[in-house]
């Protein structure tokens, strides 16, 4: 997997957008980000539908994420198999790269739906299985319901960003370091906030203003500047930020080449860091 993505919670795939999409796909694909992130959820299925036609227009081969969302009328393997099948055709492919729960919240256990996945990996309709939304505790269930089909957790995706730094102190980012799983950051921009520093609090608004001057010191966006941060936080994280633009999609390929020093990964590291409550 290439260490970013492309989010895709807004592709909605009405006609007057999917030649927009095919730009933004294309432009992920020249930019070495050729990893789309989905979910049979995301518009009700038309986000698949839509990176399905746009991969289908440009012809190249690419990454493919999506997530099974298990909803409380969702009790069996087979609701799963046949969810599966549905986000393989919308897609227009035979397998999927990474294959996500999308939440734990359910009344099936966590390893029913692992037992589940092992099977449509066993199937060759899965490549890689991961969580998203999980605790550490919960990965660990995740993982040893896995390996009893000797199939390792390849990720957990969580949000994370410098607005939003919860798996640094709830523990996933040192679990997805000692269980070598990816931590896949969703809303690493926060919704593209964290570039403007358009949220207002004294924290926030001392982080922008140092994003600005590393960037300013590269040539760069503040936005490729808090990429970079998340990218050289730690290996494994990858990070998906949402695009429907393919100009957004270049500019967030920059942070693949944006090496910060250690002074300013410090510097950011200290301006995002939550202003302590007196
Ligand atoms: N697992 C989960 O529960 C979960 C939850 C939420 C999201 N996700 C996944 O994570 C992905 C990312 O999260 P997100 O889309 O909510 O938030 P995000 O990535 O933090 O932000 C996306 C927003 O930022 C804008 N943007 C992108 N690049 C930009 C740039 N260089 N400069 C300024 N603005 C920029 C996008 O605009 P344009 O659309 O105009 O390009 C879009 O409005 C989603 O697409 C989805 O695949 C997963």
């Amino acid at each position: 997997m290439p260490a970013l993505g492309v989010g895709t919670n807004r592709w909605n795939a009405s006609a007057s957008n999917q030649a927009r999409f095919r730009d933004t796909l294309a432009a992920a694909l020249d930019a070495g980000m050729g990893f789309f992130d989905t979910a049979e959820v995301y518009s009700f299925g038309r986000s698949e539908r839509a990176i399905g036609t746009a991969a289908r227009a440009d012809g190249r081969p690419l990454l493919v994420a999506s997530k099974f969302a298990p909803l409380p009328h969702r009790l069996t393997a087979t609701q799963f198999e046949s969810a599966l099948e549905k986000t393989l055709v919308r897609l227009g492919r035979d397998s999927l790269d990474l294959h996500y729960l999308h939440f734990p919240y359910s009344p099936v256990a966590l390893s029913t739906w692992m037992r589940a996945m092992a099977s449509a990996v066993r199937a060759g309709r899965i490549r890689a299985v991961g969580i998203s939304n999980c605790s550490p505790a919960q990965m660990r269930k995740a993982a040893d319901a896995l390996a009893r089909y000797d199939i390792p957790l390849a990720a957990n995706q969580v949000q994370y960003s410098l607005l939003h730094r919860k798996p640094e102190s709830d523990g996933v980012l040192g679990a997805c370091q000692r269980m070598d799983v990816a931590l896949v950051a969703y809303r690493p921009i926060a919704g593209g906030a964290v570039g403007t520093g358009s949220r207002k609090s004294s924290g926030r608004s001392a982080l922008a203003d140092t994003l600005r001057e590393v960037a300013a010191a590269h040539g760069a966006s503040a936005t490729q500047v808090a990429l970079a941060w998340l990218l050289a936080r730690d290996d494994h994280v990858i990070a998906i930020p949402g695009a429907t633009r393919p100009e957004h999609v270049r500019e967030n390929a920059g942070a693949l080449s944006l090496a910060l020093s250690e002074e300013e990964f410090a510097a950011i590291d200290r301006a995002s860091a939550p202003t302590p409550s007196r």
